[in-house]
């Protein structure tokens, strides 16, 4: 079994920010990534809807033999982890408790801002993982939908980035928040330009980093980690798109293998 590969599925692309840094912190392990490129975005879908996706998603890379499953998208971890964990027997773990616990350890005044889609942020998910272990923490959370579009047109570092960025992040001038959670996938590309705007004072908690640490333990524990040879990864997506490559190779700094198409039912 700890030969087998791990599973890792997206609504999208995005995901592949925590492929990256899962390759470069487990380089014994092989992966099997899953994109829902025919469904994305899940951050403006309904809870039931991305719960049934992602039970969906879960079952195509339980057909493909993995070992354990990471939820990459922040959306459908706030919104089916419980579901997946009840319905399947595999190990599954998201990207929201070990973003919260590097908030929590990041924090010295317990002043947190999240940032994420609209589905991550209604579903409360990190505040209520933020609250349930310190509940004398203040956590204020803004959504920030438009943040998605500008990183896969690659626009990280334009004016207009730097507007929208500016305009999202006003509702934490003045509260001295010192830690701010990316709650996306796609904002850790983002990280230069919110951190030149909030300043040295703020650490940005990127969940891509914090889960590979969490998957190198659950692996551990379980006795599931592979002895190698690793850096294997395989792309599924559900539908695929011109600009694919291009995205791929800037969210995984390496060039993406040939895709592999499946419908999802
Ligand atoms: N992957 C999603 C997330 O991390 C962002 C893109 C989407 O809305 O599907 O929440």
């Amino acid at each position: 079994m700890s030969q087998q590969p791990i599973g890792v599925f997206d609504s999208g692309i995005g995901g592949l920010t925590v492929l990256k840094e899962l390759l470069d912190f487990l380089p014994n392990e092989n992966f099997v990534y899953f994109g829902d490129t025919a469904r994305v975005p899940y951050g403006n879908k309904s809870a039931d809807t991305v719960r049934r996706f992602s039970i969906e998603n879960v079952k195509l890379l339980q057909e493909r033999g993995v070992k354990m499953v990471v939820v990459a998208c922040n959306t459908a971890t706030a919104d089916a982890l419980p579901a997946l964990q009840a319905e399947f027997k595999l190990p599954i773990i998201g990207v929201i408790q070990p973003g919260v616990r590097a908030a929590l350890a990041a924090t010295h005044n317990h002043r947190i801002g999240v940032i994420g889609t609209a589905g991550t942020i209604r579903s409360m998910a990190y505040q209520n993982a933020i609250l349930a272990v310190s509940p004398d923490a203040r956590v204020v959370s803004k959504a920030c939908p438009l943040f998605v579009p500008l990183v896969e047109e690659g626009w990280t570092d334009t004016p207009v980035t730097r507007m929208v960025v500016e305009e999202y992040l006003k509702p934490f001038a003045g509260l001295s928040i010192d830690t701010l959670v990316l709650g996306c996938t796609h904002y850790p590309l983002l990280k230069p330009v919110i951190a030149a705007l909030l300043g040295k004072g703020v650490t940005l908690v990127d969940s891509a980093v914090e889960i590979s640490r969490e998957v190198g333990v659950v692996l551990k524990q379980q006795k599931l980690a592979s002895k190698g040879p690793g850096g294997h990864f395989d792309i599924i997506l559900s539908d695929t798109s011109p600009t694919f490559a291009e995205i791929a190779s800037r969210f995984l700094g390496r060039r993406a293998p040939e895709i592999e198409l499946v419908s999802v039912r």
